[in-house]
């Protein structure tokens, strides 16, 4: 999908993140588990995460806070904004959105806001559900949130989910911009839920296939098979980077970031090595914060703003896949 018909382009105006000051290292879990660093960096790429104290922190205030973070980047308050959409799967409450309470915290009163599921996907989905909204010409700024305390969904007796996954938050804010070439170029996302088995959080026993009747892990937590959720996700990922980049007509050379949500080390550099992507241009922090669902693009997002690696020049790509399953990706030029 092209935008540069529209008389309007989409502006990152300012990105945020947060995460929690608990650490939950390698080390840690070998203590609660019969697993070890080694086998964890080797496999994964981890060597730790961060964890919420549920006693105050959790998806809500981490989402809160990166937004938060996102609009003094962008010298903006909360009710500049008109819509908020924070991607989670482990919002505290269904009802009412983690969204509403982060505009009600915010200031952003009566700005519209929702909660969406995609699972890793979220922040991907989100930025480009918000930039389709902006050129439609309904919305002006919107704040897109990626949260997740993944903590509060894991059952730490369990060593083969509980090894990746860390919680974050990443934000950004979407301005309407008389600019038409900025924004989003070419946009994806997709699903495939007769794959949903591969990663679910069932509250219900009848909801548990026979297949996986006897898997231990609690109900309410998260159930994931490991390994088809590697295979599927070392094709998509090159598949989605690689249609994005044709149809961008990038190459390994011209396109500039390629923020990959961080799923396992080992699934990105496999698709980095199919794709002959330099090594500087595909971002790596899982080893300090896991896997986030869909708190990791957002967080990647930010740390690499800040630090001054989006280039104007060079237009950037963002590409998730995740629970549902689901998969996008997106190519931005600032
Ligand atoms: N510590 C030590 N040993 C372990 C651990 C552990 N934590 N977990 C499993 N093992 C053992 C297994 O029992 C097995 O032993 P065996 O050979 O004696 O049977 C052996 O290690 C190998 O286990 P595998 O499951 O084959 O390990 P694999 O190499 O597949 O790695 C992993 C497992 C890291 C989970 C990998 O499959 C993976 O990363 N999958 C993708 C997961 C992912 O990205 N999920 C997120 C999706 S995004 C979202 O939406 C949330």
């Amino acid at each position: 999908m092209s935008g540069s018909d529209q008389p309007f382009g989409v502006r990152i105006r300012g990105t945020g993140s947060c995460v929690p000051s608990r650490l939950l290292t390698n080390d840690d879990l070998s203590k609660m588990v019969d697993t070890s660093d080694e086998w964890i960096y080797q496999r994964t790429g981890i060597r730790e995460r961060r964890i919420c104290d549920p006693t105050n922190e959790g998806t809500f205030t981490m989402a809160r806070d990166a937004l938060k973070n996102a609009l003094e980047a962008a010298e903006m308050k909360g009710s500049d904004l008109d819509l908020i959409i924070v991607a989670t799967v482990t919002a505290e409450m269904t009802c009412p959105s983690t969204a509403a309470r982060v505009g009600a915290a915010l200031g952003a009163v009566p700005a519209a806001a929702f909660d969406l599921s995609a699972a890793c996907s979220g922040f991907v989905y989100g930025m480009n559900v918000a930039q389709a909204l902006i050129k439609s010409g309904q919305f002006r700024n919107i704040g897109v949130i990626g949260s997740e305390s993944m903590s509060s969904i894991i059952d730490y007796t369990d060593r083969t989910v509980s090894i990746l996954f860390g919680d974050s938050a990443g934000a950004a804010i979407l301005s309407r911009d008389p600019d038409p070439r900025i924004g989003c170029l070419y946009q994806t996302m997709g699903s495939d839920g007769s794959g949903w088995d591969s990663l679910y959080i069932p509250r219900r026993a009848q909801e548990v296939p026979k297949s996986d009747a006897d898997n231990p892990i609690r109900l309410g937590n998260l159930r994931m098979n490991g390994k088809e959720v590697f295979r599927f996700a070392v094709t998509k990922f090159r598949e989605v980077i690689e249609d994005a980049m044709t149809k961008t007509n990038l190459t390994p050379e011209s396109v500039g970031q390629v923020i990959c949500h961080q799923s396992n080390v080992r699934i990105i550099d496999s698709a980095r090595e199919k794709l002959g992507l330099p090594k500087e241009k595909l971002y790596i922090n899982i080893d300090r914060f896991g896997n986030s669902s869909a708190g990791s693009v957002g967080l990647c997002l930010d740390q690499l703003w800040r630090a001054g690696k989006i280039e104007k020049e060079r237009p950037f790509m963002m590409v998730a896949f995740g629970g549902g399953l689901t998969w996008a990706s997106g190519v931005w030029r600032i």
